[in-house]
């Protein structure tokens, strides 16, 4: 059993992660400053309302802690690209403060949340985790920056990090209450599902796409997969491994439309759509070349199937919310 801290544990990711850690027998410390996290995501006794970017109040937080996983972040890219210096300051910023409080302390495992926003249009789909660095918005330069700051400190702290470059994360566990609650929502899934709910049709960014039907190709990976991947980056860096870089995703690309299709046949109901202009900054197809991650950490995606995925939010957002 570890000591583990998980910043941004009241999000999305971060709470299903912690549920997972603690299945494992872990002891998990969260620390959330609820700006976007909810409280309800946590077990009680395990939350400590603290600001990341005030080092001293996060320093008493890394007492015995074995290993950080570190979630905490501003996430939308549209938001980021009308609010720059709020995404550098609060993700770069707070991920600094975090950094420091750890050298103090003399904690040297972190597992961080990245994102494939790191490659920004790749060259070559799917995307390998040596492909350039060249995100096209702030959000995905702040995760940028924070990967080549862990660079230098692996060289010059001895801070061995793991750093996961999650697709599009989705899914939900209503088993545990536990889901996609972000206000306001970006992301298509759940959008689809209000558009269900609402009778408010859903916009489709863009359908003459160089691909199959024309629209957008993602890789949707299921949020119980994500966790599961932070499980094992944890148990690599425990066992004394070397810092790295892991795409989490399928390697399997669903355009709009096929999800679309997908959601409307898990729900029996039809979605209310309109056909709008491209989104600004979206890529034609993201698909993640998963290898490394199952050949170094042994992973394996278990419920990432695209009607399982859909299943699991549409249970979610029926009955599990809040
Ligand atoms: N889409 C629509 N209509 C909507 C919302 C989305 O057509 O109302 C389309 C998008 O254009 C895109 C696809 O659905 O083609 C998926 O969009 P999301 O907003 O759900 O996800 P993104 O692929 O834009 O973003 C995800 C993560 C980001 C991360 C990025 C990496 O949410 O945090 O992948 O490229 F930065």
């Amino acid at each position: 059993m570890s000591k583990i801290l998980v910043t941004g544990g009241a999000g999305y990711i971060g709470s299903i992660t912690t549920r997972h850690l603690l299945a494992q027998g872990h002891q998990v410390v969260v620390l959330d400053d609820l700006s976007r996290g909810h409280r309800h995501t946590t077990p009680p006794e395990l939350l400590r309302i603290v600001h990341l970017q005030d080092t001293a109040q996060v320093e008493p937080h890394l007492e015995g802690v074995d290993a950080v996983v570190h979630f905490a972040a501003y996430i939308a890219v549209g938001e980021s690209t009308r609010e720059p210096e709020l995404y550098f300051s609060n993700n770069i910023g707070g991920s600094l403060s975090l950094f420091a409080a750890m050298a103090r302390m003399g904690v040297k495992r972190l597992v961080f949340s990245s994102t494939a926003a790191v490659y920004g249009n790749p060259e070559k789909v799917p995307i390998p985790e040596d492909a350039p660095f060249g995100p096209v918005s702030p959000y995905g330069e702040s995760k940028t920056t924070v990967e080549r700051i862990l660079g230098q400190l692996d060289q010059f702290r001895g801070l061995r990090s793991v750093a996961l470059r999650y697709f599009n994360a989705c899914g939900a566990e209503p088993e545990n209450g536990l889901g996609e609650e972000h206000e306001p929502e970006t992301h298509l899934i759940p959008l689809l599902l209000r558009a269900i709910e609402s009778g408010q049709p859903v916009q489709i960014f863009g359908t003459d796409y160089p691909t199959s039907d024309g629209t957008c190709v993602r890789d949707y990976i299921h949020v119980s997969d994500l966790a599961d991947a932070h499980v094992a980056a944890l148990n690599h860096l425990m066992k004394g491994g070397a810092s790295a870089q892991f795409n989490v995703g399928t390697g399997r690309g669903e355009t709009v439309m096929e999800v679309l299709r997908v959601v409307e046949e898990v729900t029996g109901k039809k979605v209310p759509f309109t056909i709008a202009p491209r989104r600004d900054g979206d890529a034609a197809e993201l698909v993640a070349d998963s290898t490394k991650l199952r050949r170094t950490l042994g992973w394996e995606p278990r419920r990432s199937e695209l009607r399982q995925i859909v299943e699991d939010a549409w249970t979610f957002f029926q009955r599990g919310r809040g």
